[in-house]
């Protein structure tokens, strides 16, 4: 399930990175998404954090997918090299999706008047 994988708040500037994984027969059914919103919540409501990140690889289409159904976009000038892993290594590069506070707040607000 997804879960907040680091936090650094700060001051209500710090940022948190989240890391979701279901078994394959739970795939299909919206169960990342749900989670992930709520960890969303929870990160802005709860923590106060200003913005979150994700990354995966490139080739990563469903988690690319959950992370566009959430709200987040991809930031190509964040993208890196997973520095644990090696120069050719086919999961080395990653993209970056961000979501900020402000737009979570707004995306809420324009469809239901209340937060997500
Ligand atoms: C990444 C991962 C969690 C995404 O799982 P997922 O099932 O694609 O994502 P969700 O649980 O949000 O489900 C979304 C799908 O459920 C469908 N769905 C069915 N019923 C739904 C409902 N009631 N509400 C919302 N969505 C529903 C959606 O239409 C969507 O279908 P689609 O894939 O055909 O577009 C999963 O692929 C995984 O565990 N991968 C291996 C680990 C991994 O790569 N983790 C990421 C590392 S960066």
């Amino acid at each position: 399930m997804p879960r907040p994988k680091s936090s650094s708040a700060a001051g209500g500037c710090g940022r948190c990175s989240f890391d979701w994984r279901l078994k394959r027969p739970s795939w299909g059914h919206g169960y990342a998404t749900e989670g992930a919103g709520e960890c969303l919540r929870f990160a802005f409501e709860s923590l106060r954090l200003s913005e979150v990140v994700s990354f995966t690889v490139p080739a990563n289409a469903r988690s690319r997918a959950v992370m566009e159904r959430l709200g987040m976009r991809h930031d190509a000038a964040g993208d890196f090299d997973h520095p644990r892993l090696p120069a050719g290594h086919p999961l080395r590069h990653h993209v970056l999706y961000r979501l900020m506070r402000d737009a979570w707040q707004r995306s809420a607000t324009a469809g239901t008047g209340e937060p997500p």
